[in-house]
């Protein structure tokens, strides 16, 4: 158990002691809760506040090559052979991102518990599962399942798998793991405080999955049963292919340690990222960040070169992961609405951004891994995204786009 003199020690080499103000207020079990908080938490994070202009500085980007479907098409029996072949030898798992907020659809609930049937129910965690299963059954081969769940939604997560029966999964072939969190800070760069005896945390973002993944011993035990290859997918798009056989073995024929599926842009002015080559090494550029000559580039035959989106569905090697495991990775700063308590303790829910969240990018992870396939996806029947309740990339779109691919609704 971590005491107060520890606790202050550990905030006054960091200028956040403020934390400890209400200290004397608290019960002699949350005293101890939130010394043990402070002790567990890692203040160094608030430091990219400092560096954020160098951080978000962009090198030199240049296009870079996709597989694109004409290809694929020509070559898809060889591929799917070859994936099939990796799966079947039990060398794939799947990483089902699931630890974000899912502010924007407006949820009390886990995003995965969204219902998007229409006369029956339909759970968003129910499609993947189901998507996953078709090339479980193909392969005759139970997949590893991880599921990345954050503190604020890994119970809810777990009972609803449960009480669902893992909708038809081998429970023996799924595990849960908690990923990481960094405090928030208010733009003055103090770490908020979300009541007297706790302080503000949230999910350290989409990036940090495999470095949480090794501290649980979940990649040692996946190595042990010959895994050697993670699909990581997030959990919104409904109509994602899991563990495609023809992806995984696209990628390993090409020599690449990585692939990420992507779809073609619908016009230079979609907002999605992209992915490109920065000073030689793969990364994907948001649109916010594209000046109007790159988004229009073309090149020599008319064709776009910054045009294919990616859509959050991933292939890492586990080796090529691990090597890259001591580069520190580089928190990204979102500035968001967040509840706290003020310097009297009183309860502030924000009509204003107020402070900030920092968060950890999985498209940061290609930039060390030698090589990554851009495989192209045809986007009606791969990407579904659920993001809002209406309009784009919502609830409504993606149903329209589920019953197009024949799912019963
Ligand atoms: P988004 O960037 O869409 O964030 O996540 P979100 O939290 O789901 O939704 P908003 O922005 O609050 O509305 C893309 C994927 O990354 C996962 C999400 O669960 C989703 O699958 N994610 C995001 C995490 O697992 N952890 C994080 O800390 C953030």
């Amino acid at each position: 158990m971590s005491t107060y003199e520890d606790a202050y020690k550990k905030l006054a080499g960091c200028g956040q002691t403020h934390l400890l103000k209400f200290y004397d207020e608290l019960s002699s079990e949350k005293k101890a809760a939130l010394c043990d908080q402070i002790m567990a938490t890692d203040f160094s994070v608030v430091d990219a506040l400092s560096h954020e202009a160098e951080n978000t500085a962009r090198g030199e980007l240049r296009p870079l090559k996709t597989m694109q479907i004409p290809e694929i098409d020509e070559r898809r029996e060889e591929f799917f052979e070859c994936g099939m072949e990796a799966v079947r030898a039990g060398k794939t798992a799947a990483v089902l991102l699931a630890g974000g907020m899912g502010t924007r659809l407006g949820s009390p609930d886990p995003k995965g518990m969204y219902d998007v049937g229409i006369s029956r129910r339909v759970y968003i965690f129910e499609r993947l599962v189901t998507n996953l299963l078709a090339v479980t059954r193909k392969a005759k081969q139970w997949i590893h399942l991880l599921i990345m769940t954050s503190d604020k939604n890994d119970e809810k997560t777990r009972d609803f798998f449960k009480k669902n029966d893992f909708f038809g999964y081998n429970p023996a072939y799924v595990q849960f793991f908690v990923q990481d969190m960094a405090p928030t800070v208010g733009f003055d760069g103090k770490v908020l405080l979300e009541s007297k005896d706790r302080i503000s945390t949230s999910p350290n973002g989409n990036g940090g999955w495999f470095s949480s993944m090794v501290r649980c011993g979940l990649i040692d035990y996946l190595k042990e049963d010959g895994v050697e290859w993670l699909n990581v997918f997030g959990v919104d798009n409904v109509l994602q292919s899991i563990c495609d056989p023809v992806f995984i073995g696209a990628t390993i024929l090409s020599g690449c340690a990585s692939g990420s599926k992507v779809v073609r842009k619908t016009s230079p002015d979609e907002k999605v990222g992209v992915m490109c080559l920065e000073d030689g090494k793969t990364a994907v550029v948001e649109y916010s960040e594209m000046t109007d000559e790159m988004r229009n580039a073309k090149d020599d035959d008319g064709n776009y070169q910054f045009y294919y989106g990616v859509i959050l569905n991933n292939l890492f090697r586990v080796d090529a992961l691990e090597k890259v495991m001591d580069e520190k990775m580089t928190y990204h700063i979102a500035r968001k609405k967040i509840n706290c308590i003020d310097g009297n303790g009183d309860k502030v829910e924000p009509e204003e951004v107020n402070g900030c969240k920092f968060e950890l990018f999985i498209f940061d992870l290609l930039r060390d891994i030698p090589g990554c396939l851009p495989f192209e996806v045809v986007r009606e029947n791969e990407f579904a995204p659920v993001k809002n309740k209406t309009g784009a990339d919502s609830v409504e779109s993606a149903r329209r786009l589920l019953l197009m691919n024949g799912v019963k609704l």
